[in-house]
C-alpha cells in the first residue's frame, strides 16, 4: 500500500482548526504528522488526539524529513516568511492561506520554491472557499483576460449591505459588526481596502503572469461611504460595492486597484450581499464568468486549504516534478502598473453648494474646462441649513482631470463641500 503523505500544520486558529477537523473527519489519504501552535492551550480542544501530535516548536516540522507538505496558517509576514523559507529550503511543498505574504513577498518565495523544485499553493488566500486560483491558472488559461472585478472582502460587503438595508452610518454598522464578532477589533485592513488589495494583486499576477508590486496598487476603503450615497446610487440604478479591479490596457500597463464603485443593479455581482464574495472574470473566448461563495470562515477556507493539500499529495505520489500549472514559472516579469491618475472611469460626485443662481452653471463650466463630459447633473434636495445637495454623473473621463475638477469645485465660493467621489463600473 502507498504510504500516506505526511503533512505539518502550523497554526490551529480558526482556519487551522477547520483544516485539522476536515482532515481527521473526511480524508484518509494524508496524515497530519505534527502540529505547531505557539498557544498550546488550544490543544485542549482536541482531547481525543495524542498530545505528542502538538508542539510549540515549528522547527520540529521544518526539520522533519517525513513531512512533505508544510501548511502555514498563522497569517502575517513575520515569522511566517522565515518559516516558509526554511521549509522550502528543506524541500517541502507549501500550502498557505496567507494573502498578505503572497502579495508582499510572493516573488521571492516563488523563486526560492522553483530553485528547490517545490511548489507553493494558496487557493485559500483569495476569496476563502471560492476556487479561483486553480481556475485562473488552469481552466481559464486559454483566455486573454480583459477584466476581473471582485468583491473580495466579506467584512466590507457585510457593512455596505447593512448600511443599505438599515440606512445606518458606516460607524454604526462597523460597531455592530464588531460587537457580533463579524468585524475584527482592528478593522483597518478590511475597511481601508488593504485585504482586498492583497487579493486583487494576487488575481492580477495570475491573470497576466506578471509580478505585481503591491505598493503600486491603489487602495481606497469604504469609510467615506455614507447612507446618502447608497440611497442616491440606488435611485440611479446602482449598488455601492468595494471592488478589486484588474484590467489590461492597450499600452501594456495593468490597471490594478481597489475602491468603492457604483455597480449597475443589472450586473449579477451587484447582488452579492452580506459576507459573500464574488469574482467576475471577462476574457476571450469565455466572455464572462462569475464565481461566488463564502470568502472566509473556518470550513469554507479549510475546503480550499485541504483541496491544495490533496492536489499536492496526489502529485507527490506519482511524480518527482509537480504539474507545471502549479508552478510559478521562470523569468516572470514585473508588471507596469497604471497610475490611478491615468485611469479612465465614469464618476459619481456629490456636492453641497449654496442655493444661489449659477451653481449648476459653475459646476458644468468646471467640468467642461477639465474635459469632463457630464452624463447628468441633478439638484436632489435643500438641506436644513439652506444649502443644496447636487449629484453629478460623468461619462468616461480621466482620473487626473476629475481630480482637478474636484479641486476647482472646492475652490469655488458657491461650493461648500465636495462630499464624495465614487467611480462607476461600466
Ligand atoms: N477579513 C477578510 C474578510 C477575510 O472580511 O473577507 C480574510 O481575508
Amino acid at each position: 500500500m502507498e504510504r500516506k503523505i505526511q503533512i505539518g500544520l502550523l497554526g490551529v486558529g480558526t482556519v487551522g482548526s477547520g483544516v485539522l477537523e476536515t482532515v481527521l473527519n473526511n480524508i484518509d489519504t494524508v496524515e497530519i504528522k505534527k502540529i505547531a501552535e505557539k498557544d498550546l492551550s488550544k490543544v485542549k480542544q482536541y482531547p481525543e488526539l495524542s498530545q505528542s501530535l502538538f508542539t510549540d516548536n515549528v522547527q520540529e516540522l521544518i526539520n522533519d524529513p517525513d513531512i512533505k507538505i508544510f501548511v502555514e496558517l498563522i497569517g502575517g509576514i513575520n515569522p511566517a516568511f522565515d518559516f516558509i523559507k526554511q521549509a522550502i529550503q528543506n524541500k517541502k511543498h507549501i500550502v498557505t492561506a496567507n494573502k498578505e505574504l503572497i502579495a508582499k513577498r510572493g516573488k521571492e518565495l516563488f523563486q526560492l520554491a522553483e530553485e528547490n523544485n517545490v511548489v507553493i499553493l494558496y487557493e485559500a488566500a483569495v476569496a476563502g472557499g471560492i476556487p479561483i486560483i486553480m481556475p485562473l491558472k488552469q481552466s481559464l488559461s486559454a483566455n486573454k483576460i480583459t477584466r476581473i472585478a471582485g468583491i473580495l472582502n466579506g467584512t466590507t460587503n457585510y457593512i455596505l449591505t447593512k448600511m443599505e438595508q438599515e440606512g445606518a452610518s458606516f460607524e454604526e454598522v462597523l460597531k455592530e459588526a464588531q460587537n457580533k464578532g463579524y468585524a475584527e477589533a482592528d478593522p483597518t485592513a478590511d475597511v481601508k481596502g488593504y485585504d482586498a488589495g492583497y487579493k486583487t494583486a494576487i488575481l492580477a499576477s495570475l491573470a497576466f503572469n506578471k509580478n505585481i508590486d503591491i505598493n503600486s496598487v491603489y487602495k481606497e476603503g469604504i469609510d467615506r461611504i455614507s447612507p446618502v450615497d447608497i440611497g442616491y446610487a440606488n435611485e440611479f440604478g446602482y449598488k455601492i460595492k468595494l471592488i478589486g479591479l484588474v484590467q489590461n490596457d492597450e499600452d501594456e500597463s495593468i490597471d490594478v486597484r481597489v475602491h468603492p464603485m457604483l455597480v449597475p443593479k443589472d450586473y449579477s455581482i451587484s447582488r452579492i450581499d452580506g459576507v459573500l464574495n464574488a469574482i467576475l472574470i471577462e476574457g476571450h473566448p469565455v466572455k464572462r464568468v462569475m464565481f461566488s461563495g463564502p470568502g472566509a470562515g473556518k470550513f469554507p477556507t479549510a475546503s480550499s486549504v485541504v483541496g491544495d493539500i490533496l492536489c499536492l499529495a496526489n502529485e507527490i505520489n506519482v511524480a518527482d516534478y509537480p504539474l507545471p500549472m502549479m508552478r510559478f514559472g521562470k523569468n516572470r516579469k514585473d508588471a507596469k502598473i497604471k497610475d490611478i491618475k491615468e485611469t479612465i472611469n465614469k464618476y459619481y460626485i456629490r456636492v453641497t453648494a449654496l442655493n444661489t443662481p449659477g451653481v449648476i452653471g459653475d459646476l458644468g463650466t468646471i467640468c467642461g474646462k477639465n474635459s469632463i463630459n457630464l452624463h447628468g447633473i441633478v439638484q436632489k434636495e435643500i438641506l436644513e441649513d439652506g444649502s443644496a445637495r447636487i449629484i453629478l454623473l460623468t461619462e468616461l473621463a480621466k482620473e487626473k482631470d476629475v481630480q482637478q475638477a474636484v479641486k476647482d469645485m472646492a475652490e469655488n465660493p458657491k461650493i461648500k463641500e465636495v462630499n464624495n467621489l465614487i467611480r462607476v463600473m461600466e
